[in-house]
Order: structure tokens, then C-alpha cells, then sequence
């Protein structure tokens, strides 16, 4: 503590005296003896005694600031060198010498007061018998009667009175019974703990949100809960090492959060100067905090509604949008971001009582200011939340109030939406924003023209498109012939494809609803239909797509062959005038990559599922590789193109770059080099060789992806490694792997991750050769017993050796969004 060396010369005497009285107790500390204090028996300042919690995490005492003569009455952490006073007692009156008396009254009050007797602050409490305060070993202070050890029955405790920190097992949040509010008040500043101008708690009003106010005014915004998150900071997720939660009922509205490692020393602060809220963690090995998350995280975040009303706010550029159906208010301010925060208006004003209104969803956001909000937690789908938003004509936006498994409500506005940012990444969540038919239909177009960003969504790539246009010139030739079997002239094979009626995909998909809309890919919109009590997913391309390539007929008739679980089923297709589509077994649960770096949906895929994933495609795979009629090497296998079935069981898609083996036929050589970066194996990015084992190693990659929770690129640009290949690959050879693995998952078995790593690191060797087939792969899988070779150096895509390879070549595969399959290193 800060105080106790520095004045060590001072206290001699007392020193002396101390040992005097306490010899029953440790005769070298100068704490008290042991936790508790009682009535008659008080804490001198001068003596410099404390308390200390009886597992010694916490001390309580008196402590001097640093340059500073004001004396506190404090709880600390005591394993802890910096920022560790965690409550201040005397915050806003100090004891200006060093005299000071910590007390309890014969009636369970506590009081610190100066040598003129002053009372400088107290505790206010029900009055007690016989009582006893106590500090405990989460840092607590408490004071109840002498007889209740043990219970959790407290007359008092300083948890309910924070200061600028909570720990864990801390509650922010109201007692609505009681109508106490835990607040936490920043200190004034990093070396003086009277109350400073920040604060930091939970508003009551509409649906509960945190906010952070400096004096009365808000300053930032966490947004609601939304049973993971709070919809503004998702980076503040449960993980196996902590547990945040929201308790909403009748009798409390809290925050709180555990740590789920107790060894662990982690607090959330006001940074007095900044306002900042940080997550913070002791780190023995540097002795020092590091910040885990803060917040707020850039400038949508710093400043509430920036860009004001019916805007959306992004970290990118541009930094204001306005919603889909609305424009600036004032054009000028917005384009030289003078003032942006005039927001946005209505293209069309709403048509209520004609019952033509619609909605457009906007996903990724952190949801518009609740606090004018209503939230019906009895509601369950979304269907009746829509319902009851057009059913009032003042209602402007509704969303899931629970996003989480179990979860349910409906979240409605009726006043303008404020402060919504959008995530640049796949976290946030849907909001569905009213708007007039004209502004809907206009939406809809500019989006199925524009690459728009989607959330919810099953992709289908453009591949799929390909091998459609194939199909479809198929079609076109042979649609007088026959409408149920497309002749492949070439191959003198036939396909049994169904053919389905435009009319009854119409009907399917409510004519192509909005709502019914998966998402949108390049080459046009997916919808979602039913078509005879069967879910299917239907691609209508887009009349400007013109991609056309026979390369793929031998796609077409090899996805329309196999069959397995473990591979999606394409259905049909269907013509009409100028419409093409092609129609899929539905996927509700879209495709893996969407929940894999999404550190929210990440959540929901613990190990168990995991596992159960990278099983299924690894079955999948051998299907392709060796037990199918045919041998198909996929060429392009990525987390976007394993689609997730209602059980979570995975499904490889995307077949339009398979290519089909004959009989003996080994390895093949390509002149056109495509696939994903990031996927592709290190000898068919040199020298276009493509077999088995270039897709070995690609499901590899996805492996180590699953596990880590991180695409192979892209995450790693600042850091020391290049790529997710790398940094498993050191944190393997320094037995450090393990911290690696996805927080997110939750308990894993150590024993199946490290084979799966195991695994992964085998599969991305960078020569072919070492690399294991899939048989051998899926025995490794199912067997417990399997003793696995330690893997060599993983390729990393990025030539080791550059004087083999051109190394410019390779840079253009760096620029395209890793969503695009590429092609590379065309001709020669
Ligand atoms: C406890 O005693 C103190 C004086 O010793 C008094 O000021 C206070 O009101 C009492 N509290 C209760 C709850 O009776
Ligand atoms: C709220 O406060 C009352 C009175 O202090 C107490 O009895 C009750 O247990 C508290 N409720 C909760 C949920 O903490
Ligand atoms: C409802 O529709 C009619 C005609 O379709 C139109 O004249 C009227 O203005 C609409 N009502 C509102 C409130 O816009
Ligand atoms: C619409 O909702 C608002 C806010 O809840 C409410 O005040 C108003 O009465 C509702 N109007 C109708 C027609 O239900």
C-alpha cells in the first residue's frame, strides 16, 4: 500500500506497540487480527493496521494517495502493485493527518472519523444485536450479527455502495424493492477518490440499457442487453474464463459478472480521465493491468447519436449513412461532416392506415437508444412483433429483444432511432426499420444491384450461379425435348434434375417478400420458401449477371449424383421469360463462417458441436474423395461454404469448382488457378498441381479455424504472425497451443482439441506428401486411442523460398475480400 513503506520510519513506536498487543496474532505483520472487526475494538489509522480477507486477496486500512497527505479509509487488492484500491469509505472527506479511527458502533454501524472525533463518513444499517463486520475474500465488507456466519444475510456491505470499480460478483443495477441503485462514480482523478464527474449505471427507462453520464449529461451508451450482449459492445461476451449477466425481473434490474478462473484478478474501472469503462486483468508476469476490452472502442461509440436520427454510424468511412428509405436532412452538412448529427428523413412519409408499410432490415447493428422503447418479453416470434409494430401507426422499428437461443421478446420504438452504429464486422444484430412501399420497393433494388451487406444468410456462392447458367443454357437447348432431365451433349449423360414451376416459387416465397430474404450475394438475392411443408433456399439471379462457363458442366451433373448428409442438396431449377433460379434444401442455420468470427454467434458452437462439424465434413470429404461413384476434388473448401443444418450438422456446398477424377487419375495441373486465399494449398498456389491433398489442406486450415475461432487471414495484420497457420504452428512447438483456442467455446476437452490441432497441423504440412488422406483423417477422428505423428511445418501459403516464385504475383491475392473465391496467377 502506498503509505505503509513510507511511513515505516514514522510508526517505529507503534511498531513496538503493536507487537505488544498482538502477540497471539502474527507478531511480524502490522495487521490486525485477522477480518473481522467488532464493537469496542477499532481500527487505528496511526498504528497502521488493517484487516485482511481470510484467503489474503483483500486488505482494508487506511492509505495515503500517492503525493498526497489526505488519508482514506480503503479495501485493496493486496497481490497487486498498481490502480489495486478497489472501495473508498471516506471518499469525499478525507482525514488530513495521520490520526483516523475505523469503528463499529455497538448497533452495527461503521464510522470513520478524525482525532477531533469528527465523523467523516458511516455506514447507515439496520441496527444489530451483536454485530460483526468482516471483510471477505471477494473484496466485500459486511457487517451482520455475530451468529450468522456463513449466511449471506447482511446487514451491510460495501458492495451495494461501489466506488469506480466493480468486481466480480459485484451487482450494478437497481433493487427495485428497495429502489437502491448501484452506481459506479469515477475518483476525480487518478490520485484523488472524491467523486469525480463520471458515472456509470443502469437507466430504467424502456428496455434497460447502461450508460455512462458525465454529470447529467449521457455520454455513452452500452445499449440493452440482448441476452449474450449488450448490443453495443459485443466484444463484452461470456467465455470460459468469465460470465457476465443481466438479471431483468421483478425485483432487480443488475449487471454483474464472475470469474469463472478464481485465480484470475480482474476489475471494470472508470478511467477518471478519460471516462473510458475498462475491462481490466492482472498479468503476474509483467505486474501489470492489461485491458481486455474498453469502451467506448471508437467514435460512434464516444459520442451519443453522432450522426443523429435514422442514421447509421460506422467506424468506416463513410462515418454516417443514412437507414435504406431515408436521405441527409441537410445534404451540405453532412458531406463536409460539419454537423452531422442533423441526420436523416423520410424518402416517403409513412402510408399507416392504408396497411402498405414495410420493413427493411438492417443487421449488424448495435439497436437504436431504447430508453423510449417498449419491450413485450411474452412475445415469441418475430412474426407478432411485426404485427404489433404496423399495427400501430407512431411504432418506427422493432427487433428480437433476446437474440439468444432460448431467447424471446419484441422490442418496438415510437420515436425516432438514435444512436445506431453499424459493426463493420458479423456481430450486432437485426433491426427492422419501417418505411413507406415506395422507399421498400426502391431498397429492395438498389441492394439486389449493390454488394449489400447481409446477416442473416445462407450463401449460396457464385459458383452456384455458374453451374446455373450452365444448366440454364442447358435448359434453353433442350426445354422442348423434355422439362425434366437436362442431356449433357458432351458427357452423353443424363441428369435428373427437377424443373420447378415459376408460379409455385412465387408462391413459395410470399413473391419474393422481403422477409423472406436470406441475403444477397453478388450474382442476386437468396430467399427462403416452403414449398410443400418443405423449407427451401431459392437463388433468383440477377437479370445484369451474365457469367457463363461450360467448365462446370461436370459440376452440374456431380452435385445433382451425390448424395450424402453431409453434402447439400441442390433440388431444381427453375425458368421462366427471363428468370433463372436455382432452388436448395433450406440450411437454417446459414453457413459456418457466420458463426465461427462472429465472437456473438461463436458462442452458441461449444465443442461438442465443433467437433461434431469438422466430423462431418471430414465424412463429407472422404464421400468426395474416395466414396462416391465419382472422385471429386473440391477446390474450394472454406468456412463460407459449409452450410449448417437445423442440428448444427455441417454440409459442404459450392461444388462449382470441383473438378472430377478418373479411375486412377492422382493429380492434376492447372493453367488457372482459383480457389480462396488463405485455403489454398502452398503447391497448387506455385505450380497449379491440384489433388486430394490440396483439399486435405484446405479442411485443415478450416480445422484450425473452428478451433481458434480466426480466419487464417486477415486478423493478422498488425501482429508478429502472418497467418492463423503460423501462430498455431509456434504456439504448438512452445507446448503453448492451448492459448489459441476459442474463449468463445466455453469447457473444451483438452484431449479432443489438442488431436484436432494435432490433426489440423498434419493436413497443412506444407508437402503434400506428409499430408494424411481422409480415411486415415476420419479414423483419427472416431478413435480415442489414435497416437498421431508430430506434424512438420505447416505450408504457409506465402512462399518460404521467394526464389522459387515470383513473389509480386502473389500480392493481388491480398487485396479481394476473402469472401471471393479468386483467381490467381492466371496463364503464364
Ligand atoms: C446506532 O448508534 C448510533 C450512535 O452510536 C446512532 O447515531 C445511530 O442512529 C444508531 N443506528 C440505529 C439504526 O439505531
Ligand atoms: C432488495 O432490497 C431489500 C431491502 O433492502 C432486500 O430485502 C432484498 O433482498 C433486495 N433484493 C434483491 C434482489 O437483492
Ligand atoms: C391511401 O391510399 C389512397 C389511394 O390509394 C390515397 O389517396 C391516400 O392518400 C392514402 N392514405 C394515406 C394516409 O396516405
Ligand atoms: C401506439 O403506441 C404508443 C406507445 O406505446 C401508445 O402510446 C399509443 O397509444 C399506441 N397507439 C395505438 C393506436 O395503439
Amino acid at each position: 500500500m502506498y503509505s505503509q513503506v513510507e511511513s515505516m520510519a514514522r510508526r517505529i513506536p507503534f511498531l513496538l506497540l503493536c507487537i505488544l498487543f498482538n502477540l497471539a496474532a502474527a507478531p511480524f505483520s502490522l495487521s490486525y487480527a485477522g477480518d473481522t472487526l467488532t464493537p469496542g475494538q477499532p481500527l487505528l489509522g496511526a498504528t497502521g493496521a488493517t484487516l485482511i480477507s481470510d484467503g489474503g486477496s483483500f486488505e482494508l486500512g487506511f492509505f495515503n494517495p500517492p503525493g498526497s497527505s489526505n488519508r482514506y479509509v480503503g479495501i485493496w487488492f493486496r497481490n497487486v502493485s498498481q490502480q489495486n484500491v478497489v472501495w473508498v469509505a471516506n471518499r469525499n472527506r478525507p482525514i488530513t493527518d495521520t490520526s483516523g479511527l475505523l469503528s463499529l458502533t455497538a448497533n452495527g454501524t461503521l464510522v470513520v472519523s478524525d482525532n477531533s472525533s469528527a465523523v467523516l463518513w458511516n455506514s447507515s444499517a439496520p441496527a444489530l444485536a451483536s454485530p460483526v463486520a468482516q471483510l471477505l475474500d471477494n473484496g466485500n465488507l459486511v457487517v451482520r450479527e455475530e451468529g450468522d456466519v456463513g449466511s449471506s444475510n447482511y446487514a451491510w456491505q460495501s458492495f451495494d455502495f461501489p466506488t469506480d470499480r466493480l468486481l466480480p460478483g459485484m451487482k450494478l443495477g437497481w433493487n427495485l424493492t428497495s429502489r437502491r441503485n448501484r452506481i459506479l462514480t469515477a475518483w476525480a482523478s487518478t490520485n484523488d477518490p472524491a467523486e469525480g464527474n463520471y458515472t456509470f449505471g443502469i437507466d430504467l427507462r424502456g428496455d434497460p440499457q447502461i450508460f455512462g453520464w458525465v454529470g447529467t449529461r449521457q455520454y455513452m451508451r452500452f445499449g440493452p442487453w440482448n441476452g449474450l450482449v449488450f448490443s453495443g459492445s459485443p466484444e463484452m461476451m461470456s467465455s470460459y474464463l468469465l460470465d457476465y449477466s443481466v438479471v431483468i425481473d421483478g425485483e432487480q434490474v443488475v449487471f454483474s459478472y464472475t470469474v469463472l478462473d478464481p485465480s484470475l484478478i480482474r476489475q471494470t474501472v472508470i478511467n477518471p480521465t478519460s471516462g473510458a469503462i475498462e475491462v481490466l486483468l492482472w498479468t503476474t508476469e509483467s505486474q501489470s493491468w492489461s485491458t481486455r476490452t474498453e469502451f467506448p472502442r471508437d467514435n460512434c461509440d464516444g459520442t451519443i447519436s453522432r450522426c443523429g436520427p435514422y442514421a447509421l454510424c460506422s467506424s468506416d468511412w463513410p462515418r454516417c449513412k443514412c437507414l435504406p428509405g431515408f436521405h441527409p436532412r441537410n445534404q451540405n452538412d453532412w458531406e463536409l461532416l460539419v454537423n452531422t448529427s442533423g441526420g436523416c428523413e423520410r424518402n416517403t412519409e409513412l402510408d399507416c392506415h392504408n396497411n402498405t408499410d414495410g420493413f427493411i432490415p438492417q443487421s449488424n447493428v448495435k439497436l437504436p437508444d431504447t430508453s423510449a422503447s417498449t419491450v413485450d418479453w411474452s412475445m415469441e416470434s418475430l412474426d407478432d412483433c411485426q404485427t404489433s409494430c404496423l399495427n400501430n401507426c407512431s411504432c418506427t422499428a422493432y427487433a428480437r429483444a433476446n437474440i439468444s437461443a432460448s431467447g424471446r421478446g419484441c422490442i418496438l420504438w415510437f420515436t425516432p432511432l438514435t444512436d445506431i452504429k453499424l459493426f463493420n464486422s458479423e456481430t450486432g444484430q437485426d433491426l427492422f426499420v419501417r418505411v413507406a412501399a415506395a422507399d421498400l420497393k426502391e431498397a429492395m433494388e438498389s441492394s439486389s444491384s449493390g454488394k449489400g451487406r447481409r446477416g442473416v444468410i445462407i450463401v449460396v456462392s457464385a459458383v452456384a450461379t455458374l453451374t446455373f447458367l450452365t444448366l440454364v443454357a442447358c435448359c434453353i437447348w433442350k426445354r422442348k425435348k423434355t422439362k425434366y432431365s437436362i442431356r449433357e451433349e458432351t458427357e452423353e449423360e443424363t441428369i435428373n434434375l427437377p424443373s420447378f414451376d415459376f408460379a409455385a416459387i412465387v408462391q413459395a416465397t410470399d413473391n419474393f417478400s422481403s422477409f423472406n430474404k436470406l441475403g444477397e450475394g453478388g450474382f442476386g438475392p437468396v430467399y427462403k420458401g416452403r414449398l410443400k411443408e418443405r423449407e427451401i433456399a431459392v437463388k433468383r439471379l440477377s437479370k445484369t449477371s451474365d457469367q457463363g462457363a461450360d467448365e462446370f458442366k461436370n459440376e452440374v451433373v456431380s452435385i445433382a449424383e451425390l448424395q450424402h448428409r453431409n453434402l447439400v442438396r441442390l433440388l431444381g431449377y427453375c425458368i421462366e421469360a427471363n428468370e433463372r433460379m436455382l432452388i436448395y434444401e433450406y440450411m437454417p442455420n446459414g453457413s459456418l463462417d457466420k458463426f465461427l468470427f462472429d465472437k456473438v454467434k461463436a458462442r452458441s458452437l461449444d465443442w461438442k458441436s465443433r467437433y461434431n462439424i469438422i466430423l462431418g465434413i471430414a465424412r463429407g470429404l472422404l464421400y468426395l474423395h474416395h466414396d462416391s461413384i465419382l472422385r471429386i476434388i473440391h477446390r474450394d473448401l472454406k468456412a463460407s461454404n459449409i452450410l449448417l443444418d437445423e442440428d448444427m450438422n455441417p454440409k459442404i456446398s459450392d461444388f462449382g469448382m470441383a473438378k472430377i477424377f478418373n479411375g486412377n487419375e492422382t493429380i492434376r495441373r492447372t493453367q488457372r488457378v482459383v480457389g480462396t486465399y488463405g485455403y489454398m494449398s502452398p503447391e497448387y498456389i506455385k505450380t497449379g498441381a491440384y489433388s486430394v491433398k490440396s483439399d486435405v489442406f484446405s479442411f485443415g486450415v478450416l480445422i484450425l479455424e473452428i478451433i481458434t475461432g480466426k480466419k487464417n487471414i486477415g486478423f493478422y495484420i498488425s501482429t508478429e504472425y502472418l497467418n492463423l497457420l503460423e501462430q498455431v504452428w509456434t504456439l504448438w512447438k512452445e507446448d503453448r497451443v492451448l492459448e489459441a483456442v476459442d474463449e468463445s467455446m466455453g469447457a473444451v476437452c483438452v484431449a479432443e482439441v489438442l488431436k484436432c490441432i494435432n490433426i489440423g497441423l498434419l493436413c497443412v504440412q506444407e508437402q503434400s506428401e506428409d499430408r494424411p488422406i481422409m480415411p486415415l483423417i476420419v479414423s483419427f477422428l472416431g478413435n480415442e486411442t489414435t497416437q498421431l505423428l508430430e506434424p512438420k511445418r505447416p505450408g504457409f501459403v506465402v512462399p518460404s523460398d521467394s526464389s522459387k516464385t515470383n513473389l509480386s504475383s502473389y500480392e493481388h491475392c491480398l487485396l479481394p475480400s476473402n469472401h471471393l473465391s479468386i483467381t490467381i496467377l492466371e496463364g503464364r
